[in-house]
């Protein structure tokens, strides 16, 4: 068993440089499915979940190189089959970009039901509808695997999403890419990983105009040529060091991000009395400088303030005095975390998608389990803020999506370490 282990009371001060996007990552991967050539994927995080669609795109026949840390050859070229029904499929929730990707290519796909990160019902009758409007029916086999056939043809056509989702978004592109004339998603989202997605495909010959809007138009092509592509930073990786900054009210300089993919953070951040210095490709986050106040939080979808920083935030708002509430507009159930945010006596109640946060309370460390990805790295968050050792555990969430976790944060300052326990009376430190 791992665990991270954090003592409180340092301050993060330094420079540490952000990872590409995981969310990016985890639909470019299964996207090279599409491509009839080879192509070379830059600034890939070195993180759990991309090791993981590697692996499952191995094992569908794909050649797979490490270039570098960050870089990836994959040659599509000699997957023989529609299927990907193993059990790593199950290991992750962007498994669901498969059917899209094998939809476009094979007009057939039969992947088992997504995985991943447990907050609640997690549907995906969105993708489901854009690729029955794109012509492919669906068939449940077992109540585990999604079975996709268009019967040989895909034809563009107009699908209106009920609900903004971005897997759904980028399924459809997949697929569409690959369909007979023009496929327009209405009600997309506008993530900058819908963005990047669409760069990519564009890159490789697709013809899709309007990412980053709420209408997309993808014009099908017949032939994807293989290209060197790279990756966006990650814009949670960032704001979550952005957060952990001001929560131990240190100064940081974030470097390789894109600033603008930051605006709703930033301005959060701002509201609160940190001053944030934007530059090129780097921020810089200082809370050294006034007492930072409350202040209430709501998840939208992009541009809105993204769901992926809201633990994060909430473990920066137990540390200021005052009342905040948070409004959860995304996901139904994901407040599993503030159990564990209540062990290190954080005062915090939810009432349905609110969270009431009354912060300036001393947090004092305690034994704490990870429940998802976010999650897990607020109560690293909490844990720098608090007094004493707080011990992590289920640490293998926080590694599906960020890169050198320790590393990092021990630059910044941060007395963090992984250790391996044979049981919970018997630790190893990490040497
Ligand atoms: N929804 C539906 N039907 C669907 C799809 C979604 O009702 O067919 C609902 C969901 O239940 C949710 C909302 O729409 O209430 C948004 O879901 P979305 O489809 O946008 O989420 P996702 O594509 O499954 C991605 C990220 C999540 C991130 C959300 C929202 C990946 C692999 N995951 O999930 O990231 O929270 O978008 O921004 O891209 C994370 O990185 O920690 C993470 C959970």
């Amino acid at each position: 068993m791992e665990k991270f282990v954090v003592t409180g009371g340092n301050k993060l001060f330094g420079e540490v440089s952000i990872s590409g996007a995981k969310n990016a990552a985890v639909a470019i991967i299964p996207a090279v499915i599409l491509c009839d050539e080879p192509c070379t994927i830059e600034n890939i995080p070195n993180i759990s979940d991309v090791a993981l669609i590697g692996r499952i795109l191995q094992s569908m026949g794909a050649e797979i190189k490490r270039i570098d840390k960050s870089t990836l050859y994959i040659d599509p070229t000699h997957i023989t089959t529609y299927c990907a029904t193993n059990e790593m499929v199950r290991g992750m929730r962007a498994s669901y970009y498969l059917l899209g990707a094998l939809l476009g290519k094979y007009k057939k796909a039969k992947v088992a039901l997504p995985g991943g990160c447990d907050f609640g019902v997690r549907p995906i009758d969105q993708h489901l509808k854009g690729f029955a409007l794109l012509g492919a029916d669906h068939d449940l086999i077992n109540g585990a695997i999604i079975d996709l056939d268009c019967h040989g043809k895909l034809t563009g056509n107009h699908i209106y999403l009920d609900v903004v989702s971005v897997g759904a978004t980028m399924n459809i592109m997949l697929a569409a890419v690959k369909a007979e004339g023009q496929t327009v998603i209405e009600n997309a989202a506008k993530e900058p990983h819908i963005v990047d997605l669409a760069n990519f495909l564009n890159s490789m010959g697709a013809n899709i105009k309007g990412a980053g809007t709420d209408v997309i138009k993808i014009r099908g092509v017949e032939y994807l040529h293989g290209v060197t592509y790279s990756i966006i930073p990650d814009q949670i990786e960032a704001g979550t060091y952005m957060c952990a900054a001001a929560a131990t009210r240190g100064a940081i300089t974030v470097n390789n991000v894109t600033p603008k993919h930051l605006d709703s953070i930033t301005a959060k951040l701002r509201e609160m009395g940190v001053e944030v210095t934007e530059y090129d490709e780097s921020v810089k986050i200082d809370a050294t400088k006034r007492p930072l106040s409350k202040c209430n939080i709501k998840t939208m979808p992009h541009p809105g303030f993204p769901t992926d920083c809201q633990p994060q935030f909430a473990a920066l708002l137990t540390t200021v005095p005052g009342t905040s509430i948070i409004n959860e507009n995304v996901w139904d159930n994901r407040y599993q975390y503030i159990n564990e945010f209540l062990r290190m006596g954080a005062q915090i109640s939810v009432e349905s998608k609110l969270a009431i946060i009354e912060g300036g309370k001393e947090l004092t460390a305690a034994p704490v389990k990870a429940t998802d990805l976010r999650a897990g790295v607020a109560l690293i968050i909490a844990a720098l803020c608090a007094k004493g050792t707080t011990e992590i555990s289920n640490i293998q969430f926080i590694e599906r999506g960020y890169e050198d976790i320790v590393e990092k944060f021990s630059a910044l300052g941060a007395n963090i370490k992984k250790v391996y326990f044979r049981d919970d009376t018997d630790a190893k430190m990490n040497a």
